[in-house]
């Protein structure tokens, strides 16, 4: 199980100190939330404050959550900036194929989110461009909110409309409201990335969290798998 805790919920204003305990309690992804103030209501940061993370470290694995619309814009300076990922929203874009291959193409991984209100049907046929799906568990735009309980059933159908596609090494990543309570509950769904945003930052001990919310991920997820839950 991957944790890939979001940075929208750290302290912005120490982002370098954030980063270096991150990478001290022995995280590999970041989680970075890119919000324009039209496809979400909110606005958080850009290109130049990836870039500035970047610098501070060459290792993490950055996770970079499009919140835009018609993301296929930036795709070239968010991988310019240091993005190893790219996850665009299916709401925001009208080629999803078009821009998940051009994503590929500039040699980033390729990741397709949806909110929770969106079905997954196009997942049948955007599979093969894909590295990840991100099942969003709370409608994006602010982090702390609470956990949509209708998420656990998207990722058991989005698991098997993975399957059913031959796509069975697709990840799939879950955002939104993830914590001790529901982390164990999505990875028995299926989820093999979670995000969380609040639940580390807002620990008084973040490192500890991080290792709790792992563990019980972990060991849920391991049930399931000795359970044949996904054959
Ligand atoms: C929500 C963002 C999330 C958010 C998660 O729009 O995409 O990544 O920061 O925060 P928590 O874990 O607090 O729900
Ligand atoms: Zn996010």
């Amino acid at each position: 199980m991957i944790l890939s805790p979001s940075l929208l919920s750290a302290d912005f204003s120490r982002l370098a100190d954030e980063l270096a305990a991150l990478e001290a309690a022995g995280i590999s992804w970041l989680h970075l939330d890119i919000m324009d103030g039209a496809f979400v209501p909110n606005i958080t940061f850009g290109q130049p404050v990836i870039k500035s993370l970047r610098k501070r470290s060459s290792k993490l694995f950055f996770d970079v959550h499009l919140m835009i619309e018609e993301p296929a814009r930036y795709l070239e300076s968010f991988r310019d900036a240091g993005a190893d990922m790219l996850v665009i929203h299916a709401e925001a874009d009208r080629h999803p194929q078009r821009t998940l291959s051009e994503i590929r193409r500039l040699g980033m991984k390729a990741g397709l989110a949806f909110n929770p209100g969106t079905d997954i049907a196009s997942l049948r046929w955007l599979a093969p461009d894909l590295d990840m799906v991100l099942v969003m568990s709370v409608n994006p735009g602010f982090s702390g909110q609470k956990f949509i309980p209708q998420s656990f059933d998207k990722i058991r159908a989005t698991r098997a409309m993975l399957n059913a596609a031959g796509a069975g090494d697709v990840l799939i990543q879950v955002d939104g409201g993830i914590g001790l309570a529901t982390a164990p509950l999505v990875a028995a769904a299926g989820a093999d990335v979670l995000v969380c945003g609040n639940a580390v930052f807002k620990a008084d001990d973040p490192r500890a969290a991080i290792g709790a919310v792992k563990d019980a991920a972990d060991e849920a997820r391991e049930n399931a798998l000795a359970r044949g839950q996904w054959n």
